[in-house]
């Protein structure tokens, strides 16, 4: 087999080429050269369907999955084949303000048959995704997200098996048409669930691997409402990165991983041939598998080293010195002069970006335009460098997994009691939790702050810090 490593070796001058690996597609490319990322339409049978359904894609196969190496430039280039406009948000990439994919905010929206050069090194490794700004609940409903490895030299050796599991619902009829995306009883709610689970886009992939192979599972949900509680049957299994972040090994039974989260899990196959492993969302009545690993071929060399991931290399908070802000999760308008706002500029010219009912503040503030003139005011204000505790209270009856752009947290408490403190870039908070996160203000911008229950935060659950 030939290894990462000499692949990418072996692409050096080459352009672009489409790779199949496993269960997902990826594409590598040379240093200099643009990785082309089409937004475009797809088919693909989806679990339980009887037809085809059309999806939204970068490239020509779901999921999509590209892989760069860690402080290296690279140059990705978006091309819009879709009808409506687009932009990519590198999610949990510290990357420069510029770079972000916010329409309006960081970037202007890049209409149909245009395109956008992102460029950035990625400063940290680990499993992160991409997806689009606007009209987020019909694009990441279509499947618009795609999986973003980013490599680090440290890491080479430690895996026989690294493979990526997306996992998203779908909702979908048998005949494979869509449902509505969006429903006032789910945006108001939990979110509007899928019909049709889906993990790669299948029924709980099977991956065979060696008998005793070291193998790593990158687990992301992309799903834009659903809440999962891991857990797994046949082998130990540890989460070993958090939100792609690096951390000391844990168990992943009870890990709770919401909308935009993901885990990186690692494992020792069982020795027996044929032996099973499977890993499970244990969140409803009966576990829902995810992935089986089946242990086949020749055994690999027993390889006795821990499993674990070389430590993160976060700009780390400085507690003592740092300043402390809260956030106000909360249902409802609070502010009039939006709402009356929002009802009058309904049928603006761009309808894409903007939310037709608010359901959800924070601080007081509702999302309701990517206007730049109508936004509301920032959440907070930071110096860049400056370390901050942010508390993010949530006064609601539902779950949010919260978001920071361009940033990297450590979440350090919880309200509730006890926990294992861990870096992120989405944290969930429960009702009547206050969860504490900490994090080093980064690069002067604009940085959207919000839930990621899709349908939250085009209802008002969005806002933004500004740095600088
Ligand atoms: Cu995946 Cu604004 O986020
Ligand atoms: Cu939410």
């Amino acid at each position: 087999m030939v290894s990462r490593r000499g692949f990418m070796a072996g692409l050096a001058g080459a352009a672009m080429l489409p790779r199949v690996l496993g269960d997902s597609r990826a594409w590598a490319a040379a240093p200099s050269a643009p990785l082309v990322l089409n937004a475009a339409e797809t088919t693909l049978t989806l679990p339980g369907c009887q037809r085809p359904t059309t999806l939204w894609t970068y490239g020509d196969a779901w999921p999509a999955e590209i892989r760069l190496k860690r402080g290296e430039m690279a140059h990705l280039l978006l091309r819009n084949q879709l009808k409506d406009h687009t932009a990519i948000h590198w999610h949990g990439l510290r990357v420069p303000h510029a770079m972000d994919g916010v329409p309006y905010v960081t970037q202007d929206p890049v209409k149909h048959g245009e395109e956008f050069m992102y460029s950035f090194a990625p400063p940290d490794p680990g499993t992160f995704f991409f997806h689009p700004h606007c009209n987020t609940v019909e694009a990441l409903g279509r499947g618009l997200a795609g999986a973003l490895i980013v490599e680090d030299p440290r890491e080479d050796g430690l895996f026989d098996l690294d493979r990526t599991l997306v996992v998203k619902d779908w909702r979908v009829a048998g005949d494979g048409s869509y449902l509505s995306f969006m429903t006032d009883r789910g945006a108001a709610r939990a979110g509007t669930f899928g019909t049709r689970r889906s993990v790669n886009g299948a029924t709980a992939p099977v991956i065979t691997a060696p008998p005793g192979a070291r193998v790593r599972l990158r687990l992301l949900n992309v799903d834009t409402s659903r809440i999962m509680t891991l857990g797994a049957a046949g082998a130990p299994v540890s989460i070993v990165a958090t939100d792609g972040n690096a951390c000391p090994p844990f168990t992943l039974d009870g890990w709770r991983l919401g909308p935009a989260m993901r885990a990186d899990l690692a494992l020792v196959m069982p020795v027996r041939p044929g032996s099973r492993v499977e890993i499970r969302d244990t969140w409803g009545q009966e576990p829902f598998p995810l992935a089986v690993l089946v242990a086949e071929g020749s055994p690999g060399t027993a390889d006795r080293r821990a499993l674990a991931l070389p430590k993160a290399e976060l700009p780390r908070p400085d507690l003592k010195t740092a300043e402390f802000l809260t956030l106000s999760l909360q249902a409802g308008v609070s502010d009039p002069a939006l709402d009356s706002w929002l009802k009058e500029n309904r049928f603006g010219d761009d309808a894409l970006c903007r939310a037709e009912r608010l359901f959800w503040a924070i601080n007081n503030k509702a999302w309701p335009a990517m206007d730049m003139d109508k936004r509301p005011p920032p959440l907070a204000e930071l110096t860049p460098g400056r370390s901050y505790v942010v508390e993010i209270a949530n006064h609601t009856q539902h779950p949010h997994p919260i978001h920071l752009h361009g940033h990297t947290f450590q979440v350090l408490s919880s309200s509730r009691g006890p926990i294992r403190a861990h870096w992120a870039d989405t944290v969930l908070v429960a009702p009547d939790e206050r969860v504490r996160i900490a994090f080093v203000a980064g690069q002067p911008g604009d940085w959207m702050l919000h839930c990621h229950i899709i349908e939250h935060q085009e209802t008002g659950m969005m806002g933004y810090i500004r740095v600088g």
